[in-house]
C-alpha cells in the first residue's frame, strides 16, 4: 500500500510540473479559495487509480469525490496542497496521500513536484525524505524555534488568530508562513521548523503530514491541548519538547 502511494504521489507531482505552464483554470470555491483544473484532473486519476486497486476501501478527497464509508481503511487526497502557491509558480505545494486504519493515522506520502522532495511514512517503520530517515529537532525552548503557521480560507475569527500570532511572534525565533499545511508537517518532521499550527484546516491538509510527523518523534495535539481530532480542523505539531511552551500561546 506504501509503494503504490509513492508510485500515485509521484506520477501525479510528475505530471504537475511538466504541466506547470499550461494555460490554467481557475475557480473560486470561497472567497479566496481557489481550484485549479489541475487540483480536478490529478485527484480524479488517483482517485480511479485507487478505486481499481483497492475497491473495498473508503476515499475522502478535497475535490468533490468521496466515496464515503465505514471501512478500516481510508484513502485521504489533498490533489494539490498549496494551489495558490501553484497559482502564483511559488515552489512549494504537494500532492499529498495519506491512509487510516481504524481512523488512525496509517500511511503518508508528500510529493514536491519542484523541489524533488518526497516525505513518507507508515506507522512503525520511521518517517524518511528523499529515503533517508528523518526525526523532529531537538529545540527545547521557544525562543530558539521556528514555527510554521497558516491561515485559515474562513477569515471570521481574525482576532484569535492575530492574538495567537502576536504572542509566538514575541517568544519564538521566528515564524514562517509558507503556503502549504502538509508540507509545514514534513519540515518539523524533519527538524527544519520546530512546530506549526493553524485552524481551519481540512483532513486532506493534515492526514499526511501527521502520520510522517508522529513516525519522526513529533507531538501532535488539538490547539487547546486535547487529544488531536483530524476532523476538527485545528492542530498544534511540534517536536515535543516546546509543545507545552508554545500551547500557552494558544
Ligand atoms: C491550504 C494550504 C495552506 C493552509 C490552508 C489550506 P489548499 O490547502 O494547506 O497552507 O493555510 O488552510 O487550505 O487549499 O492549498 O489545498
Ligand atoms: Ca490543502
Ligand atoms: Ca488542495
Amino acid at each position: 500500500m506504501l509503494d503504490f502511494a509513492i508510485r500515485l504521489a509521484t506520477n501525479a507531482g510528475k505530471f504537475l510540473n511538466d504541466h506547470l505552464h499550461d494555460d490554467i483554470t481557475i475557480e473560486h470555491k470561497g472567497r479566496i479559495d481557489l481550484v485549479t483544473n489541475m487540483d480536478c484532473r490529478i485527484q480524479t486519476g488517483i482517485v480511479k487509480e485507487i478505486e481499481r486497486a483497492w475497491p473495498g476501501h473508503s476515499i475522502l478527497a478535497e475535490e468533490d469525490c468521496a466515496k464515503q464509508g465505514d471501512t478500516e481503511y481510508t484513502w485521504i487526497i489533498d490533489p494539490i496542497d498549496g494551489t495558490t502557491n501553484f497559482i502564483h509558480h511559488i515552489p512549494f505545494f504537494c500532492v499529498s496521500i495519506a491512509v487510516t486504519k481504524s481512523g488512525q493515522p496509517f500511511i503518508g506520502v508528500c510529493y514536491n513536484p519542484i523541489s524533488g522532495d518526497l516525505f513518507h511514512a507508515q506507522a512503525g517503520q520511521g518517517a524518511y525524505q528523499n529515503g533517508r530517515k528523518i526525526f523532529v529537532s531537538s529545540t527545547e525552548k521557544l525562543l530558539d524555534s521556528l514555527v510554521a503557521t497558516g491561515f485559515p480560507y474562513m477569515q471570521e475569527n481574525l482576532d484569535a488568530i492575530i492574538a495567537r500570532f502576536s504572542c509566538v511572534l514575541s517568544r519564538a525565533q521566528g515564524i514562517r508562513r509558507l503556503g502549504s499545511a502538509e508540507l509545514d508537517l514534513c519540515y518539523v518532521a524533519a527538524g527544519a521548523f520546530d512546530a506549526f499550527w493553524e485552524e481551519g484546516l481540512k483532513p486532506w491538509d493534515m492526514a499526511a503530514g501527521v502520520a510522517i510527523l508522529k513516525e519522526a518523534g513529533g507531538m501532535v495535539t488539538s490547539l487547546d491541548g486535547s487529544p488531536f481530532d483530524l476532523y476538527r480542523g485545528d492542530i498544534l505539531a511540534s517536536n515535543t519538547k516546546v509543545h507545552h511552551e508554545l500551547s500557552r500561546c494558544m
